[in-house]
């Protein structure tokens, strides 16, 4: 089914608005497909903890996704590839305790699913139990097609991930570009039409030709969530780290930093650390006596 985007209404944000919306309540899957029926553009970006999860979540941002780049970017591994369901399990439970407004997301790691649809539901279920999560996310399209379907007849809300799927990583020796050429084009619109036909209620197309991402976008009738796939998506995520500049040495092309975090951070440090070799920390005023 094609649906065309339809233009924003002009002036006046709706009090539904994903992002600067006045609905106080946990948003939900019923209101991110609502939003695409209004051709409303939301935010997504990643949380790992509790406390960063609630500055997001006081800022607006609708979804925040608990993504398994948390191996890269909180728990030291060089990839996605060694997180557990144990970590997943413990950080998603941090950032639905640290959100009150915000859809939050789990990811399921590699190794959770791909042995089959009952495996991803039993991984699944756990994230929805013992953390609190209101919808989970996995990597793959048509070879994923089962374990979505399974999960979706259960009950769980799952957003798909096509085009890079970096739990891939050692298959594709690096994070190439997806869907360059007619044939991998082929294959990105089938893996983005089976996880719809499946019942994913959205799905991230990661490192895809801007064209291509575009028109995924204008097939579907769920939202597209971009990740280095041009500005035609109905929503873009970034990892909060490489937003912020929280992360160290060179980063992709597509992630552009708001802050410089990593830097003020480590001069926060410094300060604290030279007042305290130098007698200033602590003052009068933080003592007792
Ligand atoms: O794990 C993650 O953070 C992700 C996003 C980059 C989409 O999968």
């Amino acid at each position: 089914m094609t649906h065309a985007l339809k233009t924003p209404d002009s002036g006046q944000k709706s009090s539904k608005a994903l992002y600067g919306g006045t609905t106080s309540r946990r948003i939900t899957v019923r209101d991110v497909a609502a939003a695409k029926e209004r051709g409303e553009k939301w935010p997504m970006l990643t949380a790992y903890d509790a406390m960063t999860a609630s500055v997001f979540d006081e800022a607006g941002i609708p979804v925040l996704l608990v993504g398994d780049s948390m191996g890269n970017c909180h728990l030291g591994y060089e990839s996605t590839v060694p997180v557990t369901m144990d970590e997943i399990a413990v950080l998603s439970a941090a950032v639905v305790r640290g959100t009150k407004r915000a859809l939050v997301v789990g990811d399921l790691p590699f190794g959770s699913y791909q042995e089959g649809a009952v495996q991803a539901l039993r991984n699944a279920t756990r994230l929805v139990k013992e953390a609190g999560v209101g919808a989970v996310k996995l990597e793959g399209g048509e070879r994923s097609a089962h374990q979505i379907e399974l999960l979706v007849q259960a009950g769980i809300p799952v957003m798909a991930h096509v085009g890079l799927t970096p739990q891939s990583v050692n298959a594709y020796g690096g994070y190439p570009v997806q869907g360059r050429g007619e044939e991998a084009a082929q294959q990105l619109l089938r893996d983005a039409k089976a996880v719809q036909d499946a019942g994913a209620f959205a799905v991230v197309l990661e490192l895809v030709p801007a064209e291509l991402a575009a028109e995924v976008t204008r097939i579907l009738h769920i939202p597209t969530v971009g990740i280095g796939a041009g500005a035609e998506c109905d929503a873009q995520v970034l990892v909060w780290t490489d937003m912020a500049g929280m992360t160290a040495g060179r980063l992709p092309r597509f992630v552009k930093q708001y802050a410089r975090l990593r830097e003020t951070l480590g001069d926060a440090a410094k300060a604290f650390a030279d007042e305290v070799v130098g007698g200033a920390y602590p003052a009068e005023e933080h003592s007792f006596h």
